[in-house]
């Protein structure tokens, strides 16, 4: 990052890795503004990275959106604990290399997209053995490959080069968990694949699977660090937490399950989390105050999809604070990942999607009607008011995806079965505008982990 929150490190281990950083001498004025904002901070209970970053960050009501255009009901906000603020977390997060008293922020998902043939894309798909035949776009016949040489550029920095050996040697002796939906799994095979880079032996790596296929591992022997994927698409128990067979029109979770799957998470060193796409299924959401399997009537309640989905969020933060130590562990949350099955929305003819697009969205202000603002808000409004006690780090990546509708994988995957004749002939209907191919945009949601793993 050349201008980024990366100025200087005393942590020897890092020193090599800092190799754009530049030592930072702290003038007079700058100590003595860190010291009077540290006094504010002290003041108004905010926290001081909080409070330099708050620059550029839209004040929440600016994410408003026109909720009946998605026809989305808008949360209560007289709900219980809603608006309630609680103290942030204080301390130095873990694996952080800059300097406590940063006297710079950059907001690294604020930014365009670079073509960058000479860096990217950062492995090749034929060179990563662990890319699902869902994934792997040009084995099942792409016939372009721009949408992989994208470099993200942030306005106010440049993101560090991805290093996997330092990634590696972060890791050692620790567990990476990344808990989610297909998405997270997408991530997590690009996170494995970046890795997978730097230990060329084969004997020195493994990749397994669970027989129920709920959680898979990859171990890098050498190094006894493993990173893993969970499935858990609402991380709360749910009826379609088979990791095979879980298409299910009636989903429903179940209220105060989280335990359900968390204990399966502990131990983890670093915990990735996503959750959305299972939530829009309509506008309500069915929730059962009883065990999922009787599905009694009169256990079932149906709330608001907001209200659902923030129920799990919270969930989600009260297993952390319970079972994490924040100092010695990270916790990542990864925005909602954007589709493009709507070509209306960039001013394609009705009926198009995703398929055959090969260029990105130029519009800096896209958003597609597909994607709701008013998940973004809870999550936003949650992790600013009662959940502001634990140190999430938010990988907002939905925008930057947002731009992206080359990048899905359409019709150029095989799951399962592979697409019939008739399918691929029909890709308006059968076109995948959910998923990434890899390499591709995830890779990038990765180096942006990476990122704010090493500068929070
Ligand atoms: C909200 O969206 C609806 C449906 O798309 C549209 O008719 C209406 O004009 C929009 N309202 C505003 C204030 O943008
Ligand atoms: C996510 O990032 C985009 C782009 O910088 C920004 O407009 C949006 O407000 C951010 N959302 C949240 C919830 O922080
Ligand atoms: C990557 O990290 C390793 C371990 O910290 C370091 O030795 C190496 O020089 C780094 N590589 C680059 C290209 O920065
Ligand atoms: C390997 O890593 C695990 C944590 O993932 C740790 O409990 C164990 O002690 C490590 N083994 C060795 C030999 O260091
Ligand atoms: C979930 O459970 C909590 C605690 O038992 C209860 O207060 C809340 O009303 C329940 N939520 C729903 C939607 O039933
Ligand atoms: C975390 O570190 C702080 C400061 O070093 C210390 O006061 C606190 O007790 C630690 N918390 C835990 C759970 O170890
Ligand atoms: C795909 O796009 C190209 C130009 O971008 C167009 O010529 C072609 O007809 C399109 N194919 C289909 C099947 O829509």
């Amino acid at each position: 990052m050349t201008k980024a929150a990366v100025q200087s490190s005393s942590a020897p281990a890092v020193a090599a890795f800092l190799l754009v950083a530049k030592k930072a001498r702290f003038s007079p004025f700058v100590l003595l503004s860190l010291l009077f904002m540290l006094l504010f901070s002290f003041l108004y209970g905010e926290q001081l990275a909080t409070l330099i970053g708050q620059r550029d960050r839209p004040h929440s009501s600016e994410l408003d959106v026109n909720l009946s255009a998605g026809g989305h009901q808008q949360p209560a906000e007289t709900e219980a604990g809603w608006t309630s603020k609680k103290k942030p977390w204080q301390g130095r997060l873990p694996f952080a290399v800059n300097e406590e008293d940063e006297d710079e922020e950059c907001d690294v998902f604020s930014g365009s997209w670079v073509k960058d043939e000479a860096a990217h894309p950062l492995y090749r798909e034929e060179e990563c053995p662990y890319i699902p035949p869902q994934l792997t776009c040009q084995a099942q016949g792409r016939p372009d490959r721009g949408y992989q040489s994208w470099r993200w550029q942030p306005h106010d920095c440049t993101l560090p080069a991805f290093n996997a050996t330092q990634m590696l040697e972060t890791l050692r002796d620790k567990r990476m968990m990344f808990v989610g939906d297909s998405l997270n799994r997408g991530q997590f095979t690009s996170m494995v694949c970046l890795l997978q880079s730097a230990i060329p032996s084969p004997e020195a790596r493994s990749f397994e699977a669970s027989p129920d296929q709920q959680h898979t591992v990859f171990t890098a022997r050498d190094y006894n660090a493993t990173v893993e994927f969970y499935w858990a698409p609402f991380l709360l128990q749910s009826n379609a937490d088979d990791a095979v067979l879980h298409k299910i029109s009636d989903r429903t979770v179940r209220n105060g399950s989280i335990a359900h799957h968390g204990r399966h998470w502990e131990g983890a060193d670093v915990l990735v989390f996503n959750t959305y796409l299972w939530w829009c299924s309509g506008l309500r959401f069915r929730i059962m105050n009883g065990p999922i399997e009787e599905a009694k009537e009169e256990e079932m309640v149906w709330v608001s999809t907001e209200e659902a989905y923030g129920m799990a969020f919270r969930d989600m933060l009260q297993w952390v604070r319970d079972n994490m130590d924040f100092n010695s562990t990270r916790v990542f949350f990864t925005s909602m990942s954007p589709t493009h099955g709507k070509g209306q929305d960039w001013g394609d003819a009705p009926g198009g999607n995703c398929y055959n697009e090969t260029a990105m969205i130029e519009d800096a202000e896209y958003w597609g009607t597909d994607s709701r603002r008013s998940v973004m808000r809870v999550i936003r409004e949650i992790l600013d008011g009662d959940g502001a006690d634990v140190p999430v780090t938010f990988l907002n990546i939905t925008q930057l995806s947002m731009y992206r509708k080359d990048a899905h994988t359409s019709i150029y995957k095989k799951q399962w079965n592979p697409l019939t004749p008739e399918q691929i002939a029909d890709p308006r209907t059968y076109a995948d505008c959910v998923h990434w191919c890899l390499p591709g945009l995830q890779d990038t949601w990765n180096e942006l982990l990476y990122t704010k793993l090493f500068y929070p």
